[in-house]
């Protein structure tokens, strides 16, 4: 039985190295490569690299795309778990800048057949883990089930609401123990559901007490990690859930790495948080958010999305 299952999306990543982004009707030239991704993916390989036996459920076409998928789910060891879909394999086209800053566009292909009828005959895995992550890439009913079936089973649930634009209903926040948004992230969930606003910008040189009360007001019965890239991570708790040496709030610094490519950073982040929450229940969730940082930190370091992700073993 798996201890994280990561229910999402994968995607064969296109990837052009450009001096900086394409603008409107501008071509470019750049360095191309192609390989695995997908947030649902990339989270699923940083939680088996972390060293944590991870299970992945996802939707996947009958092409070359759906058996790179299997082929490397096998090598990291990933429990996988497939809706076979008439479509393609998801794919996305990236484009990277010299300062490792990307922008991209999904075909979601294949991941947007992932029903949540499937998705209920998979209560067993997802009731049996300790941690359930999820993202926004896949059908939002399906993610909202997966999440439901998990909590009725007592696992915790984890939601990374990425892409930023997706529809995050307020059900699919109610369902998540632990919130993971980016500052874009965070920023729209506080417009679409409180009478509140931040600009994203801000947010790292926000008070902590302030972040806190706007966290408090967005997901009163769970935790949220807000991820500030190279700024670290800020974490919020819901009070009366406190354990150990944890405290209401704080920040988390993160390490100086050299970036060449963030592709992928916060699914390396989410991944780990997963991995190291489920190994390590009982130690202070600040050290999870530690580790999740440092892996975060290390997967920028290298070209790529799933590839990139470090094998860096959470402490058993
Ligand atoms: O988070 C990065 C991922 O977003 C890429 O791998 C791409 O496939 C998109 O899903
Ligand atoms: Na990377």
């Amino acid at each position: 039985m798996s201890r994280v299952v990561v229910v999402g999306s994968f995607n064969v990543d296109h990837v052009w190295n450009c001096a900086s982004l394409p603008r409107r009707g501008e071509t470019l030239s750049g360095h191309y490569h192609t390989g695995p991704g997908g947030k649902g993916f990339n989270q699923a390989v940083a939680s088996a690299r972390a060293g944590v036996e991870t299970g992945f459920l996802c939707a996947l076409g009958d092409d070359d795309g759906g058996r790179q998928a299997r082929a490397l789910a096998e090598a990291d060891g990933i429990a996988l778990r497939v809706h076979e879909s008439l479509h393609p394999t998801g794919t996305a086209g990236i484009y990277v800048d010299e300062a490792g800053h990307n922008t991209i566009v999904i075909g979601a292909g294949a991941n947007g057949d992932l029903s949540a009828s499937w998705v209920s005959r998979q209560a067993q895995a997802l009731a049996g883990a300790r941690v359930l992550l999820s993202q926004l890439e896949s059908p939002l009913d399906s993610v909202l089930e997966a999440m439901r079936l998990a909590r009725a089973g007592g696992t915790t649930t984890m939601l990374n609401p990425a892409p930023a634009n997706a529809q995050c209903l307020r059900e699919l926040l109610a369902a998540a123990d632990v919130l993971t948004p980016n500052e874009t992230e965070f920023a729209a969930l506080l417009e679409r559901h409180t009478s509140h606003r931040i600009d994203s910008e801000t947010i790292a040189s926000t008070a902590d007490a302030q972040l806190h009360k706007l966290c408090r007001t967005l997901l009163p019965r769970g935790t949220v990690v807000i991820t500030l890239g190279a700024a670290g991570a800020f974490v919020s708790h819901r009070e009366d859930l406190l354990r150990g040496d944890d405290t209401p709030f704080y920040r988390v610094a993160a390490d100086k790495v050299q970036p060449v490519d963030t592709t992928g950073a916060g699914d390396a982040f989410n991944g780990a948080l997963a991995a190291a929450y489920a190994q390590g229940q009982g130690r202070a969730f600040a050290e999870h958010v530690r580790f999740a940082n440092r892996y975060a930190g290390l997967s920028t370091e290298q070209v790529g999305a799933a590839q990139a992700m470090p094998r860096l073993a959470v402490a058993g």
